[in-house]
């Protein structure tokens, strides 16, 4: 009989802080949703079929660039050591990263631990020699010590430019936290670089809407953890850039008069005001190697394409 890699090491997401932390958002004003909202099953889902568009570039490029440099890349890293994957997924870059690092252990971390599991024990059975384990974790609140690990040979993998998410100030601190639990190994980031606005537009707002149903999913994905009444219908998604801030906003637009409410509270929008739900940092390769540097990283690699769209990034 197959067990499940992950039932024994996930940890409970706190179900009751998600709430508060759900209603502190929407009382604020201007409102806004925490981005790892997204990411109930279906918003994972939509996610990987967001990186399969051809206008969404991040994927894409990172995956090339993994591709060009695999054999500098898998020198660096080296064989046998412990591959800790931050956001884990649908565990697809990880796999990817098999075949060059052959990894003893892969330890996958996700916020959304049902898609997580499902991916984790599909993996398992294709690769039975990695020891592989699972842990639920809200690591945008902070970086849980993994203490059963063992501290030698890790290699933290955070792909995607997921750091993007995070404000200066927060993503030093996961950053630092991450070095603090990096002992004598490294981390593996993939980081998005700031470009043209049209290149954005079409990667954040794709012709296929499949973006615009990602960021509209949240709304469904926060009904379930508040009890909460959005009417998807009632909204659009939309785009800004941000020239100031260097980064990628999403919003999702009042497209009326609309009152929401769940136990104990409600709130009431008026056409046209907007919830913001995410914001996608864009760096360059200057402003990236700085923040690393302040996190503790004394050294880097840097990897890029030819376009300088995204830059792949080996820090110690
Ligand atoms: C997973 C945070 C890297 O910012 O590009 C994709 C999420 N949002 N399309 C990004 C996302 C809309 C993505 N990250």
């Amino acid at each position: 009989m197959q067990t499940s890699v992950i039932s024994e090491e996930i940890k409970p997401l706190q179900q009751q802080s998600f709430i508060s932390e759900i209603e502190i958002g929407l009382l604020a004003r201007p409102a806004y949703i925490s981005p790892k909202f997204l990411y109930d099953p279906l918003g994972s889902h939509l996610f990987t079929a967001i990186t399969l568009l051809p206008e969404y570039y991040p994927s894409n490029t990172e995956k090339n660039i993994l591709d060009h440099y695999a054999n500098e890349i898998s020198n660096v890293i080296g064989a046998n050591g412990i591959l800790i994957d931050l956001g884990a997924g649908n565990c697809q870059k990880a796999e990817a990263l098999f075949n060059l690092i052959k990894p003893a252990t892969y330890v996958a971390i996700d916020f959304s631990v049902e898609y997580l599991e499902e991916a984790l024990n599909k993996l398992q059975g294709k690769y039975p020699k990695i020891k592989m384990r699972g842990i639920g974790m809200d690591f945008s609140r902070q970086l849980e010590v993994l203490d059963s690990i063992p501290m030698s040979r890790r290699t933290f993998f955070y792909p995607g430019s997921s750091i993007g998410n995070f404000l200066t100030s927060e993503a030093r601190k996961l950053l630092t936290e991450i070095k603090n639990q990096t002992g004598d190994g490294g981390l593996l980031i993939g980081v998005d670089l700031m470009k043209e606005d049209f290149i954005l537009r079409e990667a954040y707002d794709d012709p296929l809407k499949v973006t615009a149903a990602f960021n509209l999913n949240i709304l469904r994905s926060v009904n379930a953890h508040l009890g909460s009444n959005f009417n998807v219908k009632q909204f659009q998604h939309l785009v800004k850039i941000n020239h100031q801030e260097n980064r990628v906003e999403l919003y999702l637009q009042a497209l009326e008069d609309v009152t929401v409410s769940w136990p104990g509270n409600s709130i009431s929008l008026k056409e046209g005001d907007l919830i913001h739900t995410e914001n996608s940092h864009k760096y360059t390769v200057e402003s990236i190697k700085q923040l690393l540097k302040s996190a503790g990283f004394e050294s880097n690699q840097i990897w890029t394409d030819p376009k300088q769209y995204f830059a792949l990034i080996y820090a110690q």
